[in-house]
């Protein structure tokens, strides 16, 4: 019998791909770039299954022409996707929810205590010599424990921050489309509005997903709520910022620092003015990077590629 086509749009680890290759035919692009656009168009309309990154942009086009029966996407975000669009061409598309929770909520709580303890900008002053003596105030910074974080976007990474901050003795305040009264009972969080958010928060976590209503949610006025010795974390994505806002804020004392791991364009530029700021802690979208999380996310997708291609029901559709 003929095994299923599936294209992997990077080289991932034998190790992850070799046990399913007995029941799927494989091809994996070989070069860990952006696979071009002219290739993935070349192979659309001969796969039977495709395992994108973020860095794929499916569009409509794709969805019309492409043969694929699933799109299992190497994320949980999948605002990549033409979701729409590929429900009414009958794909099946899948994300890597939970498998990464408890990973991406590590990093956003690295970078928000990084950020707060300035502890980059420390590593650079140790290591470029400049270290001459201790002194009072030497690299201070703001304290986490006790303090109010607020948590925008209360799914399972925010609920998961949640739980950190109370490991931290901190107040923990959330703000979601609708309230989840079981994320409270859990994690202690309180349910406020946006503007009561923003207002109180010493940490204003974005952990929200980017769709139309919430690009650039983080905007001049959002900024201007925040108290001026605030610090803004966002490790989900970087269009929910207006960065040139986020910027301005920076440079003129709106808000204290800010820990990004995402970005309106990504990569984003070492010559972007964000990155020339000193109170900017940034990282390469690396949430979910571990060795272990990625093969996880990695082997969900073979699994849901694996079943939608023998027609079973996929194990996390995106709906
Ligand atoms: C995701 O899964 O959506 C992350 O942003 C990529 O690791």
């Amino acid at each position: 019998m003929r095994k299923p086509k599936v294209l992997i749009t990077r080289p991932l680890p034998e190790e992850v791909v070799a046990p399913y290759r007995d029941r799927l035919d494989i091809d994996m692009y070989d070069i860990d770039q952006p696979i071009p656009e002219e290739k993935l168009k070349a192979k659309r309309g001969d796969i039977d299954a495709l395992v994108p990154m973020l860095s794929e942009k499916l569009d409509d086009d794709f969805f019309r022409n492409t043969s694929a029966k699933i799109v299992a996407n190497l994320a949980v975000g999948f605002d990549n996707i033409d979701v729409e669009s590929a429900r009414k061409n009958g794909v099946t598309v899948t994300n890597t929810p939970d498998v990464l929770t408890e990973t991406t909520a590590d990093l956003t709580f690295a970078l928000l205590m990084n950020t707060a303890r300035r502890i980059s900008e420390a590593e650079h002053y140790i290591k470029e010599d400049r270290w001459k003596q201790w002194s009072p105030l030497q690299l201070a910074g703001t304290d986490i424990h006790h303090k109010t974080v607020g948590i925008v976007g209360m799914g399972r990474i925010g609920e998961a921050v949640a739980k950190r901050a109370g490991g931290f003795s901190m107040d923990v305040l959330y703000h979601n489309r609708s309230r989840k009264p079981e994320a409270e009972e859990q994690t202690g969080a309180r349910y406020v509005s946006l503007d009561e958010l923003l207002q109180t928060s010493d940490y204003v976590v974005c952990m929200t997903p980017y769709t139309e209503e919430t690009h650039h949610m983080f905007n001049d006025e959002a900024f201007r709520t925040m108290k001026d010795t605030a610090y803004f974390i966002n490790t989900s994505r970087g269009k929910t910022v207006d960065e040139k806002a986020l910027q301005h804020a920076l440079e003129n004392g709106e808000i204290r620092g800010c820990g990004l791991d995402v970005f309106e364009e990504e990569p984003i530029s070492a010559n972007h003015p964000l990155l020339g700021l000193k109170n900017v802690t940034a990282t390469p979208h690396i949430g979910s990077s571990t060795t272990e999380t990625r093969y996880r996310m990695m082997q969900l997708c073979l699994d849901n590629v694996t079943r939608v291609t023998a027609g079973e029901s996929p194990l996390t559709p995106v709906t």
